[in-house]
């Protein structure tokens, strides 16, 4: 286990792109593999996931060349090993589905973090559309998927979720009749993106809340992964706290799904601003205030949550984080793991039923810390040490190579050494 160690109140200045959007990059993967011919796919996020999910199309038969990707059905293949997709939840849930209606066994597994996160989400829809899907006892992966014939179906989703509207979809590709995924909030929308650019046979309702889908073949399409806002967020929000800061980050996503984080550091008085249709600039803020984080605005920013209780942290007042149960399920028990992280910072909190609540202002100290496996833990952690005094230990550094291999020779080069 490597540790990494932040020195508190090093402004950050300049301008940066960040890795290419993750969920956009698995999407981009997966269909390019279903398309029949040669996609170009440039800009991919060079995380762990993302390779996990290249390295399961090409154990299916995918033809990988640089940014060339060749694929179609005639093409794919029954994989010869388990597919084992790491920390990823999104690659297993989207796989889950794409094979679900695929002509052969799969075996879909990962890490032990993953072998904890619910799959009963995903399985329960696609078992309705006809799916073989078996899981270890309490519905959790390893995930052994059967041959089967699948028929579409009319769903509204009982989790909110982007993953398992694209799970569904994916199988949808795959099924004889309709197949439409029904939310009461629209989730990010990169599956019908790049279904709508592989000229799939789609309809998308209701703002994105209501999608239909009739199978048919898939066309190669040429993508360029924009930036990652979930990656954006931690440079952003360290701006905003450490005095002296400036930083722009250019090439950016921004997409309403994804942007609620910046809402909400406006709402907080932040010095946060868009400046151009993929930019965004951040500044040293020293008057940031409390705020409620809830309801639909939620599925937009639950990424962001761990670095905005950080904001929250130093911020003046309560931020109140509502409706964030989710978080309980991801790469870690993220509300357990932010909340235990900033009290040993000096923060203070309590716990909700359905969330907690960050009572701010605090001065954070340096601690050590932990990232418990979790990506975003471990960079939500390195902008808390950098807007602490004193020296900050963040143990489990490794994980960040889930999303984000360059965050710390980008933070070095940000930090001006
Ligand atoms: C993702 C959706 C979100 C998000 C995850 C990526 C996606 O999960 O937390 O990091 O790419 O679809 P849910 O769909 O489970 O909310």
């Amino acid at each position: 286990m490597s540790s990494f160690t932040v020195a508190g109140g090093r402004a950050l200045r300049g301008r940066i792109t960040v890795p290419g959007d993750k969920s956009i990059s698995h999407r981009a993967l997966i269909l390019a593999a279903m398309a029949e011919g040669t996609s170009v796919v440039s800009g991919l996020s060079d995380g762990d996931d993302v390779a996990r999910t290249r390295a399961a199309i090409v154990a299916m038969g995918a033809g990988v060349d640089g940014e060339k990707i060749t694929g179609g059905r005639s093409r794919l293949h029954e994989p010869d090993d388990v597919l084992d997709m790491g920390n990823s939840g999104t690659g297993i849930r989207l796989l889950a589905g794409l094979c679900a209606g695929l002509p052969w066994m799969t075996v879909l597994t990962g890490d032990a973090s993953i072998r904890r996160r619910p799959m009963l989400r995903v399985r329960e829809p696609l078992h309705d559309m006809g799916a073989r899907i078996y899981t270890r006892r309490g519905h959790l992966a390893p995930l052994v998927i059967l041959r089967s014939d699948l028929h579409g179906i009319d769903v509204g989703t009982r989790v909110l979720s982007a993953q398992v509207k694209s799970a569904i979809l994916l199988a949808g590709l795959s099924a004889e009749g309709e197949t439409r995924v029904r939310q009461t909030v629209a989730t990010r929308p990169h599956t019908e993106e790049l279904l709508a650019l592989a000229g799939a046979d789609l309809e998308v309702a209701g703002g994105g809340r209501d999608v239909r889908l009739r199978p048919g073949p898939l066309a190669p399409f040429e993508i360029d992964v924009p930036g990652d806002p979930s990656q954006a967020a931690f440079w952003l929000v360290a701006a905003c706290l450490v005095p002296g800061s400036e930083v722009v980050v250019d090439d950016v996503y921004l997409h309403p799904t994804r942007s609620a984080f910046l809402d909400v550091l406006v709402r907080m008085g932040a010095e946060v601003e868009q400046t151009g249709p993929a930019q965004v600039r951040a500044r040293y803020s020293p008057a940031m205030h409390g705020t409620e984080v809830g309801g639909e605005e939620v599925p937009g920013l639950i990424d962001e949550i761990p670095v905005l209780a950080v904001a929250a942290a130093l911020a003046d007042g309560d931020t109140v984080f509502r409706d964030v149960g989710e978080l309980r399920v991801k790469e870690s028990d993220r509300i357990a793991t932010t909340t235990a992280a900033l009290a040993a910072m000096g923060a203070r909190y309590e716990l909700t039923n359905d969330g907690f609540v960050v009572r701010g202002p605090n001065v954070l100290h340096g601690a050590l810390t932990a990232s418990h496996g979790d990506h975003r833990i471990a960079m939500a952690l390195a902008v808390a040490g950098l807007a602490a005094q004193g020296t900050t230990v963040i143990d489990g550094w490794e994980a960040v190579a889930t999303s984000y291999p360059g965050f710390e020779a980008d933070l070095e080069r940000l930090c001006g050494s």
